[in-house]
């Protein structure tokens, strides 16, 4: 920061300046940069407002800014002169737009999952957005592309989670008449388990958003409604959207003895005690499975995580993963604290044999297995 500080002096005096645009961190320190949802919004501010004080042209602030209260309250503050924004306005190219028209409810804020946007540039491929299919495809997708639609059709969904939800807002932007049926008491699909997970709660943001347009573009939302083929026939669609998920795949391995076999969402859920050893099957390589692993840790589970590629998280972007790994590191500590001696067991060498042969080498050989767990989804074909 003092090095920073010295640089931002200097550079003010040349007289070339016209403001001051400044990230704080590097490739080494990512999550400080690029900041996963993991870290506070508005987490910058500080180093922005010390930067202010030091000199006399315009600072642009940065960092988590995602809404328009936030960054009127930032210029307020005088903690800078203008409010810089990357992956909000790649979520919501309108943001400002909305902003000014006292639409901040219609915004969809940036929950900072990282995986569309740096994640995938970070792998050479072109952005995209989990929170707006337009990322990256503005041309075709983006703001002024979505027509009215020349006939106004009767459309039931079926699934309230993200898919479905999408679906029924686009149908009801284009004037069709909506109809949404979700088996469960609320909105969201699997997300709303994925919110269960330590640090990923902001992931929640996404369904809030939907909920709040379906709900005002009029869409008829029946909870609490299991569709039937039937049930979907006799709404006389003139077209139908199956929009519902999918279900844990069947433990690819057999297990014996007493160790139990569970499904990872389970642990979410809230299923009683899982074991005080456990095994993660993790083919998921994503927040699935890591959430999962995170959540175990936290109730002081020693959790083994087993997974065919290099590492465990390998599909999950460089800011969340290195943070992810860390608090995983800190509760290993803890764990192995806790693990004394002589809880060796042979077991795991019965049940990790096809593990090893199979999925991947790692093995602890101290690991006694209580439960497997695995994070891994099939599409659901059964309606
Ligand atoms: C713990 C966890 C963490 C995750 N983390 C991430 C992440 O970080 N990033 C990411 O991109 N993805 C993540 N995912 C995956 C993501 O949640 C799913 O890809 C996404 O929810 C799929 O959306 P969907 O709408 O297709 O299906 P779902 O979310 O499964 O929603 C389907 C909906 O259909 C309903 N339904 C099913 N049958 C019927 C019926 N007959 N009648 C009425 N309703 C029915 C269900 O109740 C459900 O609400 C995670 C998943 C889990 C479980
Ligand atoms: C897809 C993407 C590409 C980025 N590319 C650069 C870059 O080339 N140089 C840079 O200094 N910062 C880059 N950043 C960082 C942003 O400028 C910004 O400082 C950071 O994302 C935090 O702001 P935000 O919370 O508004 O996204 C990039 C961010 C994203 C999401
Ligand atoms: S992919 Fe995630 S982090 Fe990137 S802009 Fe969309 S919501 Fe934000």
């Amino acid at each position: 920061m003092e090095d920073a500080k010295g640089f931002a002096v200097a550079f003010a005096r040349t007289g070339h300046l016209d403001y001051f645009s400044a990230d704080i961190a590097n490739w080494m320190s990512i999550p400080m940069m690029i900041a996963p949802m993991a870290v506070p919004l508005g987490f910058a501010i500080y180093a922005v407002s010390a930067l202010k004080e030091l000199v006399d042209i315009p600072v642009v602030a940065f960092g988590r800014i995602n809404d328009p209260y936030q960054a009127e309250k930032i210029l307020a503050d005088g903690h800078a002169d203008l409010i810089g924004m990357a992956r909000e306005l790649i979520c919501d190219p309108e943001f400002v737009v909305k902003a000014e028209q006292g639409r901040a409810d219609e915004i969809r804020q940036c929950v900072a999952c990282n995986q569309g946007c740096i994640g995938k540039l970070l792998v050479l491929d072109s952005i995209c957005c989990i929170h707006s299919p337009a990322a990256g495809r503005e041309k075709t997708l983006g703001s002024g592309t979505l027509k009215a639609a020349p006939k106004a059709k009767k459309v039931v969904v079926v699934g309230g989670g993200p898919a479905g939800l999408k679906a029924a807002e686009i149908a009801a932007t284009r004037g069709h008449r909506v109809t949404l049926l979700e088996k469960g008491s609320e909105l969201g699909g699997q997300i709303a388990l994925a919110t269960k997970a330590p640090h990923r709660e902001e992931l929640g943001g996404i369904v809030r958003y939907m909920a709040k347009a379906v709900e005002r573009l009029g869409v008829d939302v029946r909870l609490n409604t299991a569709a039937t083929a039937e049930m979907v026939l006799g709404e006389k669609p003139d077209a139908v959207v199956v929009a519902t998920g999918s279900v844990p795949a069947a433990f690819p391995f057999g297990v014996t003895g007493k160790t139990r076999v569970m499904k990872g969402r389970e642990v979410l859920e809230g299923a009683g005690p899982v074991g005080e050893r456990v095994a993660l099957l993790d083919l998921d390589c994503h927040f699935e499975g890591g959430g999962i692993a995170e959540a175990l840790a936290e109730r002081e589970n020693v959790v083994q995580v087993i997974t065919p590629v290099f590492f465990a998280g390998a599909d999950i972007d460089a800011g969340s993963l290195i943070l992810h790994r860390q608090r995983l590191a800190a509760g290993q500590r803890a764990r192995d604290r806790s693990a004394g001696p002589g809880r060796q067991s042979l077991r795991i060498q019965r049940h990790a044999l096809p593990l090893r042969r199979n999925v991947s080498r790692a093995r602890h050989p101290r690991t006694r297995v209580h439960a497997f767990l695995q994070p891994r989804l099939l599409a659901d074909r059964r309606l």
